[in-house]
């Protein structure tokens, strides 16, 4: 039949996407559960896992069911794990002590992580919120109006060689302070610790979509807050030529691997310092991004196993080959049965 319509077209780009088979071969990401870490919160005790309220699918776990936990993100093919505490506020205090303790929570569940799977990478963060009464990173100035630079990375320089000691594998400052990535490493060397890398939280915007994470390890109740301030600290989210400016800082100072967090409303920062070294880029979607297409979701305004798929597929695209992401244990399921 004659079509008067009939495009006289060369170039028809559909014709790769006729079949599966061929959208599979023309494709430029494809996400593996190597790429991803779980982040995971652990509590005192030994009781039942805590479900966190604004995060559907996420639970505060003892160190027994942590260690469960690991075992299943092995299977599934999860190679890291970035393991954050969640202290009695009993323990907390004005310069958050209680991170230098060397029976701390997190140092306790990082060696039963590696005693039960030594393979497993273990990360930490290094940073004073979940230890300070006002939930800030690191301890305050006399006046209290701000974070005091020179001694908050004094004190985490000692936490990571803590952490180190206990055996994680990448110790991962989080707190934003200047000089810290060169401070953790020639505390980390000195103490014998050279093999102990460091992934730097490199473009931490002061972003509210950690509000969930703030619930998570209650980090935010004691200030009052949920929208704890750390404009003086962490990234403005209008500004990209910083987080260049931080990368090469981190870079110089013998950061391993750079991240970039949030993810998904930062994919043009992960592309820029993509670009910018030959490290690995890393990239954390937060407690936020994953709140949101849960709320989504559950109200039937968006299909989660795609959308859950769609956000982090962008963020690998963008550049990211290492994704910090709660949805990694759902996400390394659904890949190893090679669909949704
Ligand atoms: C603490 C820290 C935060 C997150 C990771 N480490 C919160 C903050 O800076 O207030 C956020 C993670 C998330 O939202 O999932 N330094």
């Amino acid at each position: 039949m004659h079509n008067p319509f009939k495009l006289n077209l060369v170039h028809r780009p559909r014709r790769l996407r006729r079949t599966a088979a061929l959208r599979a071969l023309v494709e430029d990401t494809v996400l593996r559960p190597s790429d991803l870490i779980a982040p995971l919160f652990v509590i005192e005790g030994k009781g039942r896992p805590e479900p966190v309220a604004s995060m559907p699918g996420v639970y505060r776990l003892s160190i027994r069911d942590l260690v469960r936990e690991c075992r299943t993100l092995r299977k599934l093919g999860i190679l890291a794990v970035a393991l954050f505490p969640k202290l009695d506020s009993r323990l907390k205090d004005e310069d958050g002590t209680a991170a230098l303790r060397e029976d701390a929570l997190i140092l306790r569940a990082v060696q039963a992580v590696k005693r039960a799977l030594p393979e497993m990478i273990v990360m930490t963060d290094i940073a004073l919120d979940p230890y300070t009464v006002h939930g800030h990173d690191g301890v305050l100035t006399p006046d209290g109006r701000d974070v005091d630079n020179d001694r908050t990375v004094g004190i985490l320089a000692n936490m990571a060689v803590l952490h180190a000691c206990a055996g994680v594998d990448l110790v991962a400052p989080s707190d934003m302070m200047d000089g810290r990535v060169g401070a953790i490493r020639r505390a980390l060397d000195a103490a014998g610790r050279e093999g102990t890398a460091i992934m730097a939280y490199t473009a931490k915007f002061a972003s509210a979509y950690y509000g969930p994470f703030r619930d998570a390890v209650g980090s935010a109740r004691a200030a009052g807050t949920r929208s704890l301030d750390k404009r003086t600290y962490q990234l403005n989210p209008a500004n990209w030529r910083e987080a260049l400016t931080e990368l090469a800082l981190d870079e110089a100072e013998g950061a391993d691997i750079m991240m970039v967090k949030p993810a998904g409303p930062y994919l043009d920062i992960i592309r820029e310092l993509r670009g910018a070294t030959r490290k690995p880029i890393a990239a954390y979607q937060v407690s936020g991004e994953y709140a949101q297409i849960h709320a989504a979701a559950k109200l039937g305004w968006l299909d989660l196993a795609p959308c859950r798929r769609e956000s982090l597929t962008g963020i690998k695209r963008a550049g990211a080959g290492i994704i910090l992401t709660y949805f990694a244990k759902e996400m390394a399921a659904e890949l190893g049965r090679g669909g949704p």
